[in-house]
């Protein structure tokens, strides 16, 4: 599907677009949306309610890999999910993105926990089975990373994932991001205590990253 097919979609289903709060007005979610071609057939745009079912059933298919996901996952926890996400999204604190291949959900790359006295933020992603290995997320993250870095101005981006979690330390790695600490068997998995990563990224750093910035 083309972008600007993507983008008009997007602007004739805003209409119904609301929170639990409040409606967000299209002036909001046309200054904050972000779209991002990640391949010839992939792109990254923010998730709005209408993507509930679709996330919904990924997150199911995919619950033995997202451990942080409660396994008694509803319908309604995704929801408020997607409904905070447009609300931080609304106030510019961050971006719940999905990544849709061929027009299918298949993964997401997120930022969140903004802290306004010290401009920083999370970084998250998680991608389903069928979609793996492709660099899809990597592409997904830099987008993000883009949009924290140029138009939040963040001054920090940070990223957290489990020691063993080869797949996710490589790519954070590949990102650029700077290893900065390990804290000790700091979380539960299941019945084990896990070490828990805490990766960094600057502003100038990002500035000066070609692994960040890099288009491949
Ligand atoms: C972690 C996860 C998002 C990675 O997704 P992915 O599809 O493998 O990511 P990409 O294909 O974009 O790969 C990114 C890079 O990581 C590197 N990489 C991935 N797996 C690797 C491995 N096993 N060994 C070495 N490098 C690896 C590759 O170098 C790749 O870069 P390249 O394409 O330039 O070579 C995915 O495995 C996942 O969703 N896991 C379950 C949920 C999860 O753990 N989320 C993260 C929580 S912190």
């Amino acid at each position: 599907m083309s972008t600007g097919r993507v983008r008009r979609d997007a602007t004739e289903r805003r209409a119904s677009v609301r929170t639990h709060h409040r409606v967000l007005n299209p002036q909001e979610l046309s200054s904050s949306m972000l779209i991002a071609k990640l391949s010839d057939t992939a792109e990254l745009r923010t998730l709005e309610l209408f993507d509930v079912d679709a996330l919904f059933a990924l997150a199911q298919a995919n619950l033995d890999r997202n451990y942080w996901l409660p396994r008694t996952l509803q319908r309604s926890d995704i929801e408020s999910r997607v409904t905070s996400g447009l609300e931080i999204v609304a106030k510019q604190e961050g971006l719940l993105g999905g990544i849709f291949e061929r027009g299918a959900l298949c993964g997401v790359a997120a930022i969140w926990r903004y802290a306004a006295e010290t401009r920083s933020i999370e970084i998250g992603y998680w991608i389903g089975q069928h979609a793996e290995g492709r660099g899809l997320v990597k592409r997904a993250c830099r987008a993000v990373m883009r949009h924290a870095f140029e138009t939040l101005k963040v001054h920090r981006i940070e990223l957290r994932c489990h020691a063993e979690n080869v797949r996710s330390v490589a790519l954070a790695e590949r990102l650029g991001f700077r290893r900065e600490g390990c804290f000790v068997r700091a979380e539960r998995l299941g019945e084990s205590w896990v070490d828990l990563l805490v990766y960094g990224m600057l502003e100038d750093e990002w500035r000066d990253c070609d692994a960040a910035r890099a288009t491949d």
